[in-house]
């Protein structure tokens, strides 16, 4: 079970991201995402910076070596190029996938745009197969349309 319910985390997010002088609020709300959700093993966001995602607030037990991914490449730049959400259950099934932690099983990508154009994403790892469903996308989406805003 997840230590929050999603609607109490919108709300939560909501409050963090509601204190515009808070230069770190992004990673509060990594920080939180990490904390409360079982599945969520590891959090971050990228950032687009000319045509290359940027890792910018994450949290996890690891560092990723693939701080900064092309738009195309990957699971990441995939979800970024098309600008849909990616779920893949089972990780080493996935020609695309970027190998960052021996632990990953399966892993969600979610596109943060402002209006039609990628500005970043959320990239959550998990330690089990099939971890992500139709609720942490659409949770995740309401999440990276707050985030948009803040960027
Ligand atoms: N697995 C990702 C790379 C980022 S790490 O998961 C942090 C990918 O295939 O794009």
């Amino acid at each position: 079970m997840n230590k929050v319910e999603y609607a109490d985390a919108l709300q939560k997010i909501r409050r963090i991201l509601s204190n515009r002088d808070d230069s770190d609020a992004l990673q509060r709300v990594v920080d939180f995402l990490q904390s409360e959700f079982r599945h969520y093993s590891w959090v971050g966001i990228y950032l687009v910076q000319n045509d290359v995602l940027v890792l910018g607030p994450w949290r996890g037990k690891e560092a990723t070596e693939h701080t900064r991914i092309p738009l195309g490449t990957g699971i990441c730049g995939s979800a970024a190029k098309s600008g849909r959400t990616e779920i893949v259950d089972d990780v080493s099934k996935d020609d695309r996938y970027l190998s960052c932690f021996l632990s990953t099983r399966s892993e969600i990508v979610v596109p943060i745009k402002k209006g039609t154009s990628v500005i970043g994403e959320i990239d959550i790892d998990a330690d089990v197969p099939s971890a992500f469903t139709k609720r942490d996308a659409v949770f995740l989406e309401k999440v990276a349309d707050m985030l948009s805003k803040h960027i």
